[in-house]
């Protein structure tokens, strides 16, 4: 078993991020809790894509460049659960960029959106000494005690996909999107899509206590804030899951039955059961409908209800994150500098039939490059 941490001493860890497909001064440093800077709408829209074509193959190069020893790199990946298609996607991913073929040996624990699970899964990477953990955070609290464990056994920690809130001194990398970000986006595209009309909002929210879904209100909050044309009617959790979202929206539905005119879903799934309940209701939606949809993630379904005009815009959030995680943890083992944080970049897309400055229009081109 390869100890990496004497490699991970001797790198100089980049304060600067690097930022795929994203550019702008916003992200140049890791604050102190650890999550990325917010991301600047403006600098997301100007990212060249040429620079993300070329990060993108940096990234693809180091996922399948085997251990610059020969020796097999150990990888601990505790994963949040199976809760979405998202998540579904992100655990492919990690599987198909760790392989055997690439050089490692993957040992992923599906914690099932349970804390304790996600901290005993650490705590057995920890003592079977795996060379790298990932930990992709259900929640953003309680981190401090298990991270300080890894650290004393001189095992380097990637955390991915979520924010944490603790000390960034306690890991040595963070990979993932800008959830808040994603908020902003969503707000500044129904004010466009409004303008000026009035919006009574019910929001159905991710999992309490991970920062998707902090991040996700956070941001569309703050752009609800400056429109007094607006109001929130209700926001409750809705675990990420389409069962949740459907739970959800079936209550909001006897608590606000033509009240409401937007349903902001914090992510595909829940939109999905957000959906059934509003069939099931005679409720209609989307761009022909009474209710404006708007969702976060942008996976192959959830992309064709957009191209369908069934959600009027979905914001990405990209699952594809392992190759990044790679590159840095391949950076770590040859001792080389590496990325403190890096920001994962997300578009949105609307239905047809509405053009945005925010967003894509969705075709039938975009949804057959979507894999996932
Ligand atoms: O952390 C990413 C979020 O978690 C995705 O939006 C959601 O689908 C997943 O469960």
């Amino acid at each position: 078993m390869l100890r990496k941490k004497l490699a991970v001493l001797l790198a100089t860890a980049m304060v600067a991020a690097s930022i795929v497909g994203c550019g702008g001064a916003d992200q140049a440093a890791a604050p102190a809790d650890g999550a990325p800077a917010a991301a600047d709408d403006a600098a997301a829209e100007d990212a060249a894509p040429a620079e993300d074509a070329a990060d993108d193959a940096a990234a693809d190069d180091a996922a399948e460049a085997p251990a610059a020893s020969g020796d097999v790199i150990t990888v601990g990946y505790a994963q949040v659960g199976h809760e979405s298609d998202w998540r579904t996607a992100n655990t492919q991913n990690y599987q198909d960029v760790f392989s055997a073929e690439n050089g490692y040996e993957l040992s992923l624990i599906d914690c099932d959106n349970d804390n304790a699970v996600q901290l005993e899964a650490v705590r057995n990477f920890i003592t079977q000494q795996l060379d790298y953990i990932v930990i992709a955070p259900i929640e953003t609290a309680g981190w401090d005690t298990v991270l300080q464990e890894a650290q004393d056994a001189g095992i380097p920690v990637i955390i991915a996909d979520r924010e944490i809130d603790a000390d960034a001194s306690l890991y040595d990398a963070w990979v993932g999107t800008n959830t808040k970000n994603e908020g902003v986006t969503a707000g500044n595209w129904l004010a466009e899509y409004l303008d000026g009309k009035e919006a009574n909002i019910l929001i159905i929210e991710g999992s309490v206590g991970a920062s998707a879904a902090l991040g996700r209100s956070e941001g569309f909050d703050e752009v609800a804030a400056q429109h007094s044309e607006w109001k929130i009617l209700d926001h409750q959790s809705g675990d990420f899951t389409q069962d949740g979202g459907q739970e959800v929206m079936e209550s909001f539905i006897k608590s606000y039955e033509g009240q409401f005119n937007v349903v902001v879903c914090h992510n595909d799934n829940e939109a999905y059961g957000a959906m059934d309940a509003m069939d099931a209701a005679g409720i209609t939606y989307g761009v022909d409908g009474d209710v404006i949809i708007i969702s976060f993630d942008a996976t192959h379904d959830g992309l064709q209800y957009t191209l369908d005009g069934k959600i009027n815009c979905n914001v990405e959030c990209n699952p594809i994150q392992a190759a990044v995680v790679a590159e840095v943890i391949q950076k770590m083992q040859n001792g080389e500098s590496f990325e403190a944080t890096t920001l994962v970049n997300d578009e949105a897309f609307v239905a047809p039939g509405i053009e945005s400055q925010y967003a894509t229009t969705m075709t039938e081109e975009i949804l057959a490059g979507r894999a996932y």
